[in-house]
């Protein structure tokens, strides 16, 4: 029979006791990574900063150790790695998408998609430490122990996140702005001139007005921006 718990979610899942409680959070956890080691790959790719694509990947190289220890976890537990869908992580990797498929300014776009990967740092830091707490309180601290790790390496991608969004992403998208835009094109003609090809050539001129505020190579999403 179903829980009042399960009755006020509308489903089937019975939480009568911690141990329960458990296994359910490490399948949502076991799904979250699951669907993270296919998103990572398309973040890296969409990232216009290299720094950035080098957090991703090396974040996708740690999730694969993640999805590893849970398997361990399981297995101490007794218990068979089971992926319970994981719909919040499913929407988080959903708006990530939209910054994806979005158009405009790289160094914008970068700073969309590290706010995007930070919503789910933050999930899964939640979430492990959620279980690394119950493991311990079942007397799992073997269980914990793996869960700890893991937690430390998803705080560390945060912060890491945090580093390269304010030491340089943040900074160059604020470039971007508008009416820096405009002050640009005042102080030089010849980037009025090429803005203006630009937009004539169907692109966005925002993207290429950043380009010229950027230091960084960036080419990917800027094709034939040599100055004319
Ligand atoms: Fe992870």
């Amino acid at each position: 029979m179903a829980s009042w718990f399960s009755k006020m979610l509308g489903t089937e899942m019975t939480l009568d006791n911690l141990d329960r409680l458990l296994e359910k959070q490490l399948q949502d956890l076991y799904s979250a990574e699951n669907q993270l080691i296919s998103a990572l790959p398309k973040m890296a790719d969409a990232a216009a900063s290299s720094t950035l694509k080098n957090a991703f990947r090396s974040h996708l190289a740690e999730t694969r150790q993640h999805k590893t220890r849970l398997e361990r976890a399981f297995r101490l537990l007794g218990k068979k790695a089971k992926d319970e869908k994981c719909d919040a992580m499913k929407g988080l990797i959903t708006e990530g998408d939209e910054v994806m498929k979005a158009d405009g300014d790289d160094d914008v776009k970068d700073a969309a998609l590290i706010a995007a990967a930070q919503r789910v740092e933050h999930y899964e830091i939640a979430g492990y430490g959620c279980v690394r707490a119950f493991a311990r309180r079942l007397g799992r601290g073997d269980v914990a122990k793996l869960l700890e790790q893991t937690l430390k390496e998803e705080g560390a991608a945060d912060k890491k996140l945090t580093q390269i969004a304010e030491r340089s992403i943040n900074a160059h998208a604020a470039k971007a702005n508008p009416q820096n835009k405009r002050l640009g094109e005042k102080a030089n003609g010849s980037q009025q001139r090429g803005a203006s090809a630009a937009h004539h050539n169907g692109r966005a001129p925002v993207r290429s007005t950043a380009a010229r505020s950027s230091p960084r190579t960036r080419g990917k999403r800027r094709p034939n921006m040599a100055r004319r």
